[in-house]
């Protein structure tokens, strides 16, 4: 095959892999960019709660710093955050896990981007359920992949997967199926009993699972969202990913893990050398102090969502040109309008008539056409005057 076949090898206009160029700008951004230097505006379009970190998650950082603690750390991350990991998860669910199961990693984002790494070829397929977060979607692409869309349906009881059409999906080339629940964009949460068709699934045909759960903490209707920590053995081919970012508001420190069988540890210790080396140290000391002492917080932040999205979805149901239900999870309302064919256009032209800025559903996948989504990690305060100004045009 010559070398202008393969198309990895083919470089862009800018010299770079055609691919990577030719994949485009989250259209997320590109409402938010519209916005740049307006005044005013309430930002309710990415995906991060409005306060910042807490008091006693910044002083056990500031404390490091202090230590001097700026030095490269082991590939997998500190013992100590390692340990409390382990300890964290085997209190929060069935089955206990064992430290060494555990990759400290730079971000949710990170241990994504990871996995595609390690697991997909050009020209394998990754089966993802959707609307989806276009991050995890551009990342199978950035490696040759294809990614597969196994669409949830909107429905009168919410939204809903179709399993059977998700499993038609599956060829030789799939090297995984990606889950993500509680979902961004759209809330849903799916069982137990679905999450072990889906596990019993893969182990039958030899694929992966790749259960992202970075919103694991953010449920409204049970404690915490059903989890394949709960249902997968030790050794099964199942890697969960999860964040520091939502439950402890730590966006911006870069910080997330990964859960995955023993067996691949050598690889993944390997790869996250060539990848990012290590997450930053006075980060992972910080992270100790959130999954030991923070529990009171996520209890706290959850209480607080679970207003806002009740105060968000009573005033969007009461808006004639929208349809909503009332999600189980994650801090998000994704909402159907009415005779809109333009999702980007309308976010655009919502944020200059009202100064709310939401993210168009287009960017969750194709079929996230005519769908909006608001982030309700807000105060109530700010979300009523939204809601106010949001009023005015979709009634
Ligand atoms: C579904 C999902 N996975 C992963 C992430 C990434 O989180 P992190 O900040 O840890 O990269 C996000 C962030 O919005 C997300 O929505």
């Amino acid at each position: 095959m010559a070398n202008n076949d393969i198309p990895s090898l083919v470089a862009g206009p800018a010299g770079a892999r055609r691919l990577v160029e030719d994949i485009a700008v989250s259209k997320i951004r590109e409402v938010g960019n519209a916005g740049m230097g307006m005044d005013d505006i309430i930002a309710l379009w990415y995906g991060e709660p409005d306060q910042p970190t807490p008091e006693f998650i910044c002083q056990a950082a500031a404390d490091s710093l202090a230590r001097g603690e700026t030095f490269y750390t082991e590939n997998f991350g500190i013992t100590p955050l390692r340990e409390a990991i382990a300890d964290y998860m085997t209190g929060l669910y069935q089955r206990p896990v064992e430290v060494e199961r555990i990759a400290v990693t730079a971000s949710g984002m990170s241990a994504t981007n990871l996995m595609q790494q390690v697991l997909t070829d050009p020209g394998d397929n990754i089966i993802v359920t959707a609307p989806i977060w276009p991050n995890l979607i551009e990342a199978v692409r950035i490696m040759g992949g294809e990614p597969r869309f196994a669409w949830l349906r909107f429905g009168n009881q919410g939204w809903n997967l179709d399993l059977e059409a998700l499993f038609a999906m599956v060829d030789g080339r799939t090297r995984a199926i990606l889950i993500n629940s509680p979902s961004n964009p759209t809330g849903w949460v799916m069982s137990h009993e679905d999450l072990q068709t889906v596990l019993d699934f893969c182990r039958q045909r030899g694929i992966w699972l790749l259960s992202d759960e970075v919103y694991a903490r953010m449920t409204y209707e049970v404690p915490i969202a059903p989890s394949l920590i709960d249902l997968a053995e030790p050794e099964d081919r199942v890697v969960v990913v999860n964040s520091f970012s939502k439950s402890w508001c730590m966006t911006g420190w870069r910080l997330g893990w990964l859960t995955a069988p023993v067996s691949l540890m050598p690889t993944l210790e390997k790869m996250i050398e060539f990848h990012y080396s290590c997450p930053a140290h006075f980060s992972q000391v910080a992270g100790i102090t959130a999954v030991r002492d923070g529990e009171e917080f996520v209890r706290e932040t959850v209480a607080r969502y679970r207003q806002a999205r009740d105060l968000v979805i009573d005033r969007l149901q009461q808006m004639p040109r929208i349809r909503v239900h009332r999600p189980a999870g994650a801090f998000y309302a994704f909402f159907a309008v009415d005779g809109m064919t333009d999702s980007l256009a309308m976010c655009k032209d919502v944020l200059h008539q009202t100064k709310v800025g939401l993210a168009p559903g287009a960017a969750f996948g194709s079929e996230g056409e005519g769908y909006i989504r608001l982030c309700f990690a807000s105060t109530l305060e700010r979300l009523e005057v939204a809601m106010d100004r949001l009023e005015k045009v979709f009634s």
